[in-house]
């Protein structure tokens, strides 16, 4: 079967790859490219183990085929730290130890992001909801929770 060529943007640098049209995005993303960061959870939309934005939108990259990143723009966890400069989500994460096992962790900071780039000042309860389709079997949310909003603190005032 023919391979599709594929130019799309992928943490600001233009990349090109093949793939396969069943090929999802985050088989190409891993496989292909060797941006492991986005993890396989589910492989079905449930966990949010593979969230990255699509011009700018939160989205399963699961769910998402590699041909469809075509010509857009997509932002994984690897382009979140400037270099050695932590996101403060990042650090947030680290001071609240939001994270155990860590399969969650590029999901739930990719995700939240989303949010405190669209609503810089959400509720607990406008964060719960926004992370509900983020899944963690190790830390019980409310470390997650408190580190989120401790970000959008330090955010709001830099
Ligand atoms: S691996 Fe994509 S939602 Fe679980
Ligand atoms: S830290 Fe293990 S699943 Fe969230």
């Amino acid at each position: 079967m023919p391979k599709h060529h594929v130019t799309t943007t992928i943490n600001g640098d233009p990349v090109e790859f093949l793939c396969a049209s069943e090929q999802t995005l985050l088989d190409v993303l891993r496989d292909v490219l060797q941006l492991t960061g986005s993890k396989e959870g589910c492989a079905s939309g449930d966990c949010g183990a593979c969230s990255v934005t699509l011009d700018g939108r939160l989205v399963c990259a699961c769910l998402v085929l590699g041909v469809e990143a075509r010509g857009r723009s997509v932002e994984t966890i690897e382009g979140m730290a400037k270099g050695d400069e932590l996101h403060p989500l990042q650090r947030k994460f680290l001071e609240h130890a939001a994270l155990q096992c860590g399969i969650c962790t590029p999901g739930f900071l990719i995700a939240a992001k989303a949010l405190l780039d669209r609503n810089p000042d959400p509720t607990e309860t406008e964060l719960r909801y926004w992370l509900a389709g983020n899944l963690c079997r190790c830390t019980g949310y409310d470390k997650i929770v408190r580190a989120v909003l401790d970000a959008a603190t330090e955010m709001r005032r830099s």
